[in-house]
């Protein structure tokens, strides 16, 4: 008797050891007629911004089709029709995505007060615009609206000497691990020179912001007194040869400067290098 049970969990448990070797679902490049909707060859997101006014429109046919205000909703629904229509001619290779059919019924629906039409053509344009984000919206996202670091440069305070940001984060790695490997082994001089380049080029990386962000509040938020107050900590216990202190002082400057600041730029940032073909 136990082995019929046993049969089809062994089937259940192969099935699952194979499906777990799939290689992981792979996401393809945007055409090129995308790159005439975003910067830098376009002033505006201009994509992104269709977008916004297709899910408005939608919003305001339904809203209106429930409230039985059948005129505005038909208004709305014109505008929604002409702006997803559009869709096929900005990037002509995603043509068969868009179903304009469904648009004109949409359209009609709305101008004879057809509620449940409007209900059923809302919900079979909504699949279109599931079915094209799964497929492409990540990718839009990562390379028109993701920075690539490579081009933004910190400078040193000391040499003027410029580095693009990945140079610039591999050497601060690179410090901070060697202050902490010259404290344990009891090599002092060590720690203290590292100690003193990593707290410039902190400092140095904090001048840097200004390059994408027009207001202090970005770097307010990593940079901030805590910050500030953890580099002289480290300062101070370095000169001191205070392994303890000097950890402590390391610890919160990873946590909440490089960490958070990693948290919202990093991740990003290495998905779309890793997405994006070698160039
Ligand atoms: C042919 C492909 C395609 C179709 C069809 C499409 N979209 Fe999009 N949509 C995209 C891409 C690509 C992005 C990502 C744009 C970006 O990040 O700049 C996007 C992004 C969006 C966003 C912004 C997402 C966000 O929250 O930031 C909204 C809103 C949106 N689409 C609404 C719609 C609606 C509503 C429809 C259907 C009526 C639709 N889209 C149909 C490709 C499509
Ligand atoms: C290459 C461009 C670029 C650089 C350089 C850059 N950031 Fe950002 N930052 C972004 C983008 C893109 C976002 C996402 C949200 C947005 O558009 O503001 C962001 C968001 C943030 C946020 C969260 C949102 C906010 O506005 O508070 C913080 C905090 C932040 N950055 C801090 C910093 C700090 C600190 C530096 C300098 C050490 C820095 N950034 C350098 C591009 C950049
Ligand atoms: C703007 C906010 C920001 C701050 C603050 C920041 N980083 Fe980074 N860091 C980045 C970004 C962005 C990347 C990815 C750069 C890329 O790969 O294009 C990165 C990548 C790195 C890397 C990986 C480099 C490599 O070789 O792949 C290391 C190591 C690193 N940072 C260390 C640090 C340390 C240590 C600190 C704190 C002293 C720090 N970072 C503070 C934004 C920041």
């Amino acid at each position: 008797m136990r082995s019929l049970y046993i049969i089809p969990l062994l089937v259940f448990l192969l099935n699952g050891a194979a499906w777990a070797q799939e290689p992981a679902r792979s996401l393809s490049l945007p055409p090129e007629s995308m790159a005439q909707w975003y910067p830098p060859v376009n002033k505006r997101q201009e994509w992104l911004h269709t977008m916004f006014g297709l899910r408005r429109a939608m919003q305001a046919v339904g809203e209106y089709n429930a409230l039985g205000e059948y005129k505005l909703a038909a208004q709305w629904a014109e505008r929604f029709a002409k702006s997803y229509k559009r869709l096929a001619k900005m990037v002509p290779e995603w043509q068969d995505e868009i179903e304009g059919e469904q648009a004109d019924r949409l359209v009609a629906a709305a101008a004879a007060g057809d509620s449940d039409g409007v209900g059923s053509a809302l919900r079979r344009l909504g699949t279109t615009c599931r079915s094209c984000h799964n497929e492409n919206r990540a990718m839009v996202t990562l390379i028109y609206r993701t920075p690539d670091y490579n081009d933004f440069m910190v400078e040193s305070s000391d040499t003027m000497e410029e580095v693009p940001y990945p140079k610039a984060m591999a050497r601060l790695g690179t410090l901070m691990n060697r202050i902490k490997i010259a404290q344990e082994d009891g090599r002092h001089a060590v720690a203290r020179e590292a100690g003193a380049a990593f707290i410039a080029a902190t400092k140095d990386l904090a001048g840097s912001c200004g390059a994408c962000h027009k207001d202090a509040a970005p770097r307010e938020r990593i940079f901030g007194a805590e910050i500030q107050q953890a580099l002289k900590t480290l300062d101070e216990e370095l000169r001191q040869n205070n392994r303890k202190g000097t950890d402590e002082a390391i610890g919160t400057i990873g946590a909440f400067a490089c960490g958070r600041c990693h948290g919202i730029h990093k991740n990003t940032a290495e998905l779309r290098r890793s997405l994006l073909p070698r160039e």
